[in-house]
């Protein structure tokens, strides 16, 4: 989740320069790794069947990446059970990648420290680092050069899916569109959102929230606007699109708030369905390692 997503320039490779601050939320997939004759990508979840299960996929990639950095090939089976949303805006792909990174860590005993493994996962994709970190975290460049955030407080979030996804280069794209035509104007540096967090308090934070991507997200998906006054109108403190959308977030006060306000926008028919979710929380880690068993 971004709680600031500043945009800048389109560069000449292709990428935005970002000014971002990352918040990992407790909504996860299971990835795991195991020994297999060849490389293969299963997917399980919701949504799962619109996730590739090749190359495309960056989990693949993290494995073949991983691979090449240990001098093996890369004979895994990889399975993602999916929680995170799918092309919802919440980098969910970079996660399960970032897992395979430190699955693979553990399999195959590289001893790897996390920096090494940031290394690899810059390549990857652009949120792929900030998936392996966790946490809170300042984000520039691409949005892959990181520095930790102090964030005291669990701060609650309900979150609400969308009926479809967004494709990451088309909102980037609408974005630049819409700057061509003048409008919308870009976010400022996070330094008061930044002390919001240092401080932990929800109130304080909640005005501070924002996100250049949000006006092309709703321009390319109307009925995002309704939403976002849904979850507000149902007691949230602030409304935003998360990273390209279409999923929104909205902070609450406090958890039973976010109970409460979820109840409400899932009764209010404004999207496909509702999760609560806390954070800050750590990134990919090894739950069960049945090969050290
Ligand atoms: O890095 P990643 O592969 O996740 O980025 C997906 C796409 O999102 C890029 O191809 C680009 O169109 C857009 N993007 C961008 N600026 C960034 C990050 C992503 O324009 N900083």
């Amino acid at each position: 989740m971004n709680l600031h997503l500043g945009v800048g320039e389109l560069r000449p490779d292709g990428y935005h320069d970002l000014t971002t601050v990352f918040q990992a939320l407790s909504l996860s997939d299971d990835v795991s790794v195991a020994p297999a004759a060849v490389l293969s990508v299963r997917v399980a979840g919701e949504g799962a069947a619109e996730v590739p299960t090749d190359r495309e996929n960056l989990a693949w990639q993290a494995a073949v990446r991983m691979a090449h950095l240990a001098g093996r090939a890369p004979l895994v089976e990889i399975t993602i059970r999916k929680g995170i949303p799918v092309a919802g805006g919440m980098a969910g792909g970079s996660a399960d990648a970032a897992a395979v990174l430190v699955g693979l860590n553990e399999l195959w005993d590289l001893g790897l420290p996390r920096d090494e493994l940031a290394e690899v996962a810059a390549r990857l994709g652009s949120d792929v680092p900030f998936a392996l970190y966790g946490g809170t975290a300042l984000g520039r460049g691409r949005g892959e050069q990181l520095l930790p955030v102090l964030s005291r407080n669990t701060f609650h979030w309900v979150l609400a899916l969308a009926k479809g996804g967004l494709s990451t280069p088309a909102v980037f794209r609408e974005l630049d569109r819409l700057r061509e035509q003048g409008e919308p104007p870009e976010l400022g540096e996070p330094q008061a959102l930044l002390q919001a967090l240092a401080s932990g308090d929800p109130a304080q934070l909640a005005p501070l929230l924002g996100n250049d991507l949000q006006s092309a997200a709703i321009s390319l998906k109307p009925e995002l606007r309704r939403t976002l006054r849904a979850g507000v109108t149902a007691g949230a403190l602030a409304g935003l699109v998360s990273g390209s959308g279409p999923t929104c977030a909205f902070l609450c006060e406090s958890e039973e708030s976010a109970v409460s306000v979820a109840a409400e926008l899932a009764g209010a028919g404004v999207c496909r369905s509702v999760r609560t979710a806390d954070g800050p929380v750590p990134g990919a880690r090894v739950i069960d390692n049945a090969h050290r068993r």
